[in-house]
């Protein structure tokens, strides 16, 4: 993938080949500038490849779109601040009448109880911290029933202890929703703690350094961060990431 600039092209990503196996929870892992959003807005169909091919499902990205395969969440949790919590998750359901064809398989109500903000229905962001701001947009992102769930960096602004616990409610909502999750992070030891894979880029232009599969049992356990088993995954992928090119 190349951005057409003024100057020239900026070559981003390179030669990546990738299969993400159906209700695995993959992070992307790399530096930052290096193309972890731009591998996130392909699968997306907001950007179109300028080389190379991408299959949603078995489907080009854009039926994928189409049909609604795939949530979004991103670092901000974009929400329309004269809306409630219930109609900012409710509002995919309203565009284009997706739910006059679609009657939701949750409301928006059991959404907002499934990430943990029952209660807060009526609350309008600005009365919302920023960690249920982006629980918010985790539910709004599950409101279609997404096969796939595409999450950039959604905790990156957040401080480490509503970090952690939202790792926490993350995991629990994996486990109770089984899609697939593509997790963009920069954080070695969030990747590790969530994942069944972790995908270490390089720099510009992203390659992929290695795969590695994360072999603890779920549920994880904050405790596990301190066990040798977790340590040697992190100092694993921190190898990869700092490899000379
Ligand atoms: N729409 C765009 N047009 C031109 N350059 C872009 C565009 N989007 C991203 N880039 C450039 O591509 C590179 C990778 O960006 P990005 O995928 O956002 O990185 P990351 O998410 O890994 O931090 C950066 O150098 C960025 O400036
Ligand atoms: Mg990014």
């Amino acid at each position: 993938m190349a951005f057409e600039l003024a100057d020239g092209a900026l070559d981003v990503l390179r030669g990546i080949t990738l299969t993400i196996r159906q209700g695995d929870f993959v992070s992307l892992l790399g530096p930052s500038g290096c193309g972890k959003s731009t591998l996130l807005r392909l699968i997306a169909d907001v950007l179109t490849p300028t080389q190379g091919r991408i299959s949603v499902l078995g489907a080009s990205p854009s039926e994928a779109r189409r049909h609604r395969v795939l949530g979004m969440v991103f670092q901000q949790p974009v929400l329309l601040p004269w809306l409630t919590a219930e109609a900012n998750v409710a509002l995919p359901l309203r565009i284009g009448g997706w739910s006059r064809r679609h009657p939701p398989a949750s409301s928006p109500a059991a959404l907002l109880q499934l990430v943990g903000l029952d209660g807060f229905h009526r609350a309008r962001p600005a009365q919302l911290s920023g960690g249920m701001q982006q629980r918010v947009a985790i539910a709004r992102a599950l409101v279609s029933d997404p096969q796939i769930l595409l999450m950039d960096e959604p905790f990156g602004a957040l401080d480490a202890i509503t970090r952690d616990r939202l790792n926490e409610e993350l995991l629990r909502i994996w486990t109770q929703v089984r899609r697939t999750v593509v997790f963009v992070t920069h954080s070695i030891a969030e990747a590790v703690y969530l994942s069944t894979r972790v995908v270490v880029l390089s720099p510009r232009p992203a390659q992929i350094r290695r795969i590695v599969d994360i072999d603890l049992p779920y549920p994880r356990r904050p405790a596990m961060k301190d066990t040798p088993e977790f340590t040697r995954y992190t100092a694993a992928l921190r190898a990869a990431l700092g490899e000379a090119e």
